[in-house]
C-alpha cells in the first residue's frame, strides 16, 4: 500500500502541549473573570443551521458569501454550518429556550473552536479558538461600556500591554438608512477610482466599503460622509454615555469612523481592541464586538438589545509567546516511585494510588525493570525524594525511603509512608 503523509487540513493546527500552556493561561483567567462579572457558561452546538448565520451575521458578508463550511445531513434536507462565530448560536439558544422570560440581563460566555475557510496567513485560521461573552436583554450603554472593559480587562491580565481600543457607533435603524443613501451617493460619484471590492460591495454592502485596506481607497474614503454626522439623537446619547463611563473607568480609546466591523448584525456600538504587529506577525485585532438590539428581530423574534464581545485566542497566544509572556505551566512532582522486580511492581502502583488520594504529585517509570534507568529519570526530574521497592521490602510491606541530595535511606512501613513522605516534604 502506497504511502501516505497525512497532515492537518489547510489553516486548520494541532494545539500541541508548547501552547496548551497558553491555552490554559487564558482559560483561568476568562473563568476568573467572568465568574467575577456574573456571566454564566453557555455551549452551543459545533454544527448550527446555515441559515442562522445568512439571516443574523448576513448574506452579502464575507462570513457567509464564501467562508461557512456547510454540510448537507444524510437525508439531503438541512444545510448545516459549522459555526462561523458564537454571538448567533447564543442568541438562538436564548430565545429556543425562552431566557427571556428570567429577570434580564442573561449574562452568558463561552470559548471553543470556530470556523472560517479564509485564506490562511499569520492570525488567520480555517479553525479558530474564540472565547466571547453576551449580555442580552439589556440596552443601557452601561452594558457597552463594561463589554469593553471587561474585554480589556482580560488581555491586561493576561500581561498584554499596547493595547489600543477603536470605537465606532454605527446607528440603529431610524439613522442608518439615510447614511447609507448618501454613502452610496459619495461612492457612486468615485465609482472610476475604487476597487473592484468596493465597487462590488458599494452594491451589497455599502458600510462595509469604509473597512477596504486598499491605500488608494483609503485615501478617496478618507473624505466619505461620516456616520457619526448621521445618527439621531437616540444613538448620539447612547455614544455619548458609553464613553463618558469609558472615561470615567480611565480605558483609553480613540473614536474609529471607518469601523463597521464584517458582521451585519451591529446596532450602534462596534468596537476592536488590538495591538501593534511584532516581528514574528503577532498582533493585530485581538478582540472585537459591540451592540446588536436587532438580532433577535432577523431571527424572527421581538428585540432583545444586547452586546457582546468575542476574541481569537491563537492570536492573543501568539503575542503572548512573542512577548515571553507566562503561561500555565504543569506542577512538578515531588516522589519518584522506583520498583525492582514483579511484586514491587504490583506493590508500587497500589503505592503510587495512595499518594493520589493523599494530594501528593508522584511519578513512575513502571514500564521499565532497570532501577538505574528509573533514578537517572527522578534525577533528570529534579525529585529528591525517592521511593524504592525491591522483592524484600515488598514481602515486608516495607519500602526505602531515599533522599538523592544526602543519599540517605530510611525503610518504612507502607502504612507508614504517606505519613513519612508528608513530613519529609515539609
Ligand atoms: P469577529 O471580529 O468576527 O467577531 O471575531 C472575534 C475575534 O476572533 C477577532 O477579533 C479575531 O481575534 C478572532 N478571529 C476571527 N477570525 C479569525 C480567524 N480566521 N483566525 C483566527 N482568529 C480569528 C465575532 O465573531 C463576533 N461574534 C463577536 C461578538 C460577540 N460580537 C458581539 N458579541
Amino acid at each position: 500500500m502506497a504511502k501516505i503523509k497525512f497532515q492537518t487540513p489547510s489553516g486548520m493546527h494541532d494545539v500541541l502541549p508548547q501552547d496548551q500552556i497558553y491555552f490554559q493561561k487564558i482559560y483561568k483567567t476568562i473563568e476568573k473573570t467572568f465568574d467575577f462579572y456574573g456571566f454564566e457558561k453557555i455551549d452551543t452546538p459545533i454544527l448550527e443551521n446555515a441559515d442562522l448565520f445568512s439571516r443574523s451575521v448576513g448574506v452579502n458578508t464575507d462570513i457567509v458569501e464564501k467562508e461557512m463550511y456547510i454540510l448537507r445531513t444524510k437525508e439531503g434536507k438541512d444545510a448545516l454550518a459549522l459555526r462561523p462565530e458564537g454571538t448567533a448560536p447564543i442568541m438562538r439558544a436564548y430565545l429556543e429556550h425562552g431566557l427571556n422570560t428570567y429577570p434580564q440581563p442573561i449574562k452568558l460566555w463561552y470559548h471553543g473552536p470556530f470556523f472560517r475557510h479564509e485564506r490562511p496567513q499569520a492570525g488567520r485560521y480555517r479553525q479558530f479558538w474564540q472565547y466571547g461573552f453576551e449580555v442580552l436583554g439589556d440596552k443601557e450603554s452601561v452594558v457597552d461600556a463594561q463589554t469593553i472593559l471587561i474585554a480589556f480587562n482580560i488581555l491586561n491580565d493576561l500581561g498584554i500591554n499596547n493595547i489600543s481600543i477603536r470605537i465606532n457607533s454605527i446607528g440603529d435603524e431610524n439613522c442608518r438608512g439615510e447614511y447609507r443613501k448618501a454613502l452610496v451617493k459619495f461612492l457612486k460619484s468615485k465609482k472610476n477610482s475604487l476597487c473592484r471590492d468596493c465597487l462590488r460591495r458599494s452594491k451589497t454592502n455599502p458600510l462595509r466599503v469604509l473597512d477596504c485596506k486598499n491605500e488608494k481607497c483609503r485615501e478617496i474614503l478618507n473624505e466619505a460622509p461620516q456616520i457619526i454626522d448621521y445618527l439621531c439623537d437616540d444613538c448620539k446619547t447612547h455614544l455619548k454615555s458609553v464613553l463618558e463611563y469609558l472615561e470615567e473607568l480611565k480605558i483609553p480609546f480613540t473614536l474609529d469612523p471607518f469601523l463597521v466591523r464584517g458582521l451585519d448584525y451591529y446596532t450602534r456600538t462596534v468596537f476592536e481592541i488590538e495591538v501593534p504587529f511584532g516581528e514574528e506577525g503577532e498582533g493585530g485585532v485581538l478582540a472585537g464586538g459591540g451592540r446588536y438590539d436587532i438580532l433577535s428581530k432577523v431571527l424572527g423574534k421581538t428585540n432583545v438589545p444586547s452586546c457582546g464581545a468575542a476574541a481569537g485566542i491563537e492570536r492573543i497566544v501568539s503575542v503572548m509567546r512573542a512577548r515571553k509572556l507566562e503561561g500555565v505551566y504543569a506542577s512538578l512532582p515531588k516522589v519518584f516511585i522506583s520498583q525492582i522486580g514483579p511484586l514491587a511492581k504490583k506493590k508500587g502502583l497500589v503505592i503510587f494510588e495512595e499518594l493520589r488520594k493523599a494530594g501528593i504529585k508522584a511519578t513512575e517509570l513502571f514500564s521499565k525493570d532497570s532501577l538505574k534507568a528509573q533514578l537517572s529519570k527522578a534525577n533528570r526530574l529534579n525529585i529528591n525524594t525517592v521511593i524504592i521497592i525491591g522483592q524484600k521490602e515488598a514481602l515486608k510491606d516495607m519500602v526505602i525511603i531515599r533522599d538523592m541530595e544526602t543519599g540517605k535511606q530510611s525503610e518504612v512501613s507502607i502504612k507508614e509512608m504517606v505519613k513519612e513522605v508528608k513530613t519529609r516534604l515539609k
